[in-house]
């Protein structure tokens, strides 16, 4: 072998500059021998979805010393000229100088073979699976969107914020938190009959975060504009295509922000997201829109090519039950929106992105704003085809009067969230954010039917290896 700067794979499918002498590592996803003394070895590297073509005379030496352990799944290195290929389905191949074998992949137990595996068998092996073509693609688009995302705020001077993710508060109220602990749960300390969390790691009873919004609140009071990337837990039992206990959430929070900027801001990253990765992706969205969602690139194009409907809760709601539809979750106005409801709207009535605004104040947690209906909340849900909710936020109460009284009705203490309650004792200003899905994002993008197949590692009930 000799030993000159490797190539990625993707660079070289794209290079005219050929012929030249290259160096290539991957891993071996076929290969074919011919009569005429010749392999035919196709080997990926992950950095595209294709692999390149490598061309063996079998008469070389290094060949004929690992010839047998050239398989499906093994891992080699290549010299060899970078040519035009005269063969059909690439422009251009390796005719190889020398093949060294990093690691075999006896056939008889490789996991991965040439045939199409269940996403479900793949998740089984997720350790192996980011070697198929789809997973990869997935993986590449995600780590496209992680980028875009910081680009479109870094681009409009907003602040990457990183926010705790063991915490002491429930943001979104529902009860769906992870404790988190280092007592000894057959022996935990009591008092009075309860466990004694003063005894506890932090003094005090501590969770998983489920959002950084409330955080994320405090540094827009000082930084104007904020976002937060990071991971979000919720014990969730809903084992559902589109719920993971561990997912990943971009929260933006903008001080001097109603709810009208805030989904003009909203629809403006959505379209911005989706422009970019049909621009930087172009060959795994043309890959995901053959083999996984025929309508993909379809519904990408309905979000990039139409102004989003917005529409009022209770004028929603006039529709859903306007309708002649059977829906499994009957609809009254006050109604949580179901996903069945969520996808008729988009789907069926407007054929666009939908985000619908001014909730029932019932529904919605603690810090949204209230109208002056006295009913409704300056909430905001954003909803795609296909998925239904992508992206849910709020103007917040800014108010500390308005603000201690719906704590006060919502049993939320008061006391706890005193640093909460002084942003609107000190300097307080109207401010709105909302929190993007980013699998649910990923999902939307690539046209994957289950959430568990759009991140490297899901968490789900009853499903926590790898
Ligand atoms: O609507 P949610 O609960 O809003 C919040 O957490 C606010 N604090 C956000 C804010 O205003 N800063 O969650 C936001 C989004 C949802 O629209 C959905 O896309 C995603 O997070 N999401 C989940 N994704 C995967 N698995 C789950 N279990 C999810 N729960 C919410
Ligand atoms: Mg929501």
């Amino acid at each position: 072998m000799i030993k000159i700067k490797a190539s990625k794979i993707k660079e070289l499918l794209a290079s005219q500059a050929h012929p030249r002498e290259v160096l290539v590592q991957g891993w071996v996803r076929t290969r074919r021998d011919s009569k005429g003394g010749f392999s035919f070895i196709e080997i990926n590297d992950g950095s595209c979805l294709k692999g390149i073509q490598a061309v063996v005379d079998h008469s070389i030496a290094s060949f004929k010393k690992c010839e047998a352990e050239i398989t499906t799944g093994s891992c080699v290195a290549i010299n060899g000229q970078l040519v035009v290929s005269e063969g059909k389905g690439q422009s251009v191949e390796i005719k190889v100088s020398a093949i060294k074998v990093y690691g075999t992949a006896d056939p008889d137990k490789y996991p991965l073979q040439k045939k199409r595996h269940s996403f479900e068998f793949l998740r089984e092996i997720a350790h192996l699976r980011p070697r198929t073509n789809t997973i990869g693609a997935v993986m590449r688009v995600r780590a496209r969107l992680a980028f875009a995302i910081h680009r479109f705020f870094n681009d409009r001077d907003f602040i990457y914020l990183n926010t705790p993710i063991i915490t002491a508060s429930d943001c979104e109220g529902a009860g769906e938190m992870f404790q988190v602990t280092t007592l000894d749960l057959d022996k935990a300390p009591r008092n009075g009959g309860k466990i004694d969390y003063a005894q506890d790691f932090f003094g005090k009873k501590t969770s998983l975060t489920v959002s950084g919004q409330l955080e994320g609140e405090i540094y827009a009071m000082a930084l104007s504009r904020i976002y937060t990337f990071g991971p979000t837990f919720r014990a969730e039992n809903s084992n559902t295509k589109r719920h993971l206990a561990e997912f990943w959430m971009v929260e933006p929070e903008m001080a001097f922000y109603d709810l009208d900027d805030d989904m003009g801001l909203a629809e403006e990253f959505l379209q911005f997201l989706i422009r970019d990765v049909m621009e930087n992706c172009a060959d795994d969205l043309d890959f995901f829109n053959e083999r996984i969602d025929k309508n993909l690139l379809a519904n990408l194009n309905l979000v990039t090519g139409n102004e989003f409907e917005r529409i009022r809760y209770t004028d929603a709601i006039h529709i859903l039950k306007k309708s002649e539809e059977k829906f499994v979750y009957p609809v009254e106005w006050g109604c949580n929106l179901q996903s069945e409801h969520e996808r008729h709207l988009v789907e069926k009535v407007f054929n666009k992105p939908v985000i619908i605004f001014n909730y029932p104040e019932d529904i919605k947690p603690f810090y949204m704003k209230m109208n002056e209906d006295g009913e409704t909340v300056r909430a905001m849900d954003v909803l795609l085809p296909r998925l239904g909710e992508i992206i849910g936020g709020s103007q917040r109460e800014d108010d500390l009067d308005a603000l201690t009284a719906r704590m006060k009705k919502l049993d939320v203490d008061t006391d706890e969230y005193w640093w909460y309650l002084d942003l609107r004792r000190y300097g307080s200003a109207p401010h709105a954010g909302f929190g993007l899905g980013f699998e649910r994002l990923v999902q939307f993008v690539t046209g994957m039917e289950n959430i568990r197949d759009v991140i490297p590692f899901p968490r789900t009930p009853n499903h926590a290896s790898f």
